[in-house]
């Protein structure tokens, strides 16, 4: 995209759906749906970098898929997590990105876990791409957890304070929330983050969705008109 009055978002967020309904065309398993999506996303991110977007929020698992899918397609997930994470952290810190972690990774598996959680600190505090995995995250219970720190606390909260207590403190709220595979919702990511958000929706599939049709959502953002509530 070369177009010099593009208006960029700053935090982009991005449900990666359709890995396996692009995998059952192919008659695969799943796992090769989401292993397709996961070389995407390596090739998204990087796109989105050079863009010049400085946040990129992918989500990668929430807080439903782990109580509800078959722990085969779980433990596929967790083999990719643990391949990205060992071989890629290193060459986005060098290209002067950042990766951060949010959601609960209580629930899974230990070494996955540390994994993540080395992987975050293994970063700089900060970098000019910041590429966020969510993670067993879901907002209702990003919220819930929020709530019950304050009450443990015995805290009344502002708005600042309670959002100190989220898993995204310390980022932007998301200017646009893409969601590939058809599904008009937001499945529960990012949606007190995502208030005044602008959404676009996409029928590709996931691991189809090139650097191109990242490009039109980011064209359709550009043309949007934000008030924040204004006239
Ligand atoms: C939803 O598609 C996608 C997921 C539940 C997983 C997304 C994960 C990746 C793209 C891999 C990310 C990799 C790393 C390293 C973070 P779906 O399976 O629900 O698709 P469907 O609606 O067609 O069934």
């Amino acid at each position: 995209m070369t177009t010099p009055e593009i208006k960029l978002p700053k935090h982009v967020g991005l449900i990666m759906d359709g890995n396996g309904r692009w995998a059952k065309l192919r008659h695969m398993p799943r796992s090769f749906g989401h292993n397709a999506g996961m070389n995407r996303m390596i090739g998204l991110a990087e796109h989105a970098q050079k863009l010049g977007i400085k946040y990129l929020t992918v989500y990668a698992l929430s807080t439903e898929n782990l109580s509800s899918r078959p722990q085969e397609e779980l433990d596929g997930l967790f083999t990719l997590f643990r391949k990205y994470f060992k071989s890629n952290v290193k060459k986005l810190v060098s290209k002067g990105a950042r990766v951060k972690i949010i959601g609960d990774l209580t629930a899974l598996p230990e070494d996955v876990a540390k994994l993540l959680e080395d992987s975050e600190k293994a970063c700089p505090d900060t970098a000019g791409f910041t590429l966020v995995f969510a993670i067993n995250y879901g907002t209702r219970s990003e919220i819930l957890r929020a709530c019950n720190l304050a009450v443990e606390r015995g805290e009344k909260l502002d708005s600042e304070g309670f959002e100190k207590l989220l898993y995204t403190h310390g980022l932007p709220d998301p200017d646009l929330i893409i969601r590939t595979g058809g599904e008009l919702r937001l499945s529960n990511f990012l949606t007190y983050q995502a208030a005044y958000a602008e959404l676009y929706f996409s029928d590709v599939l996931f691991p189809d969705f090139t650097d191109g049709e990242f490009d039109k959502a980011i064209e359709e953002f550009s043309r949007r008109e934000r008030r924040f509530g204004n006239v």
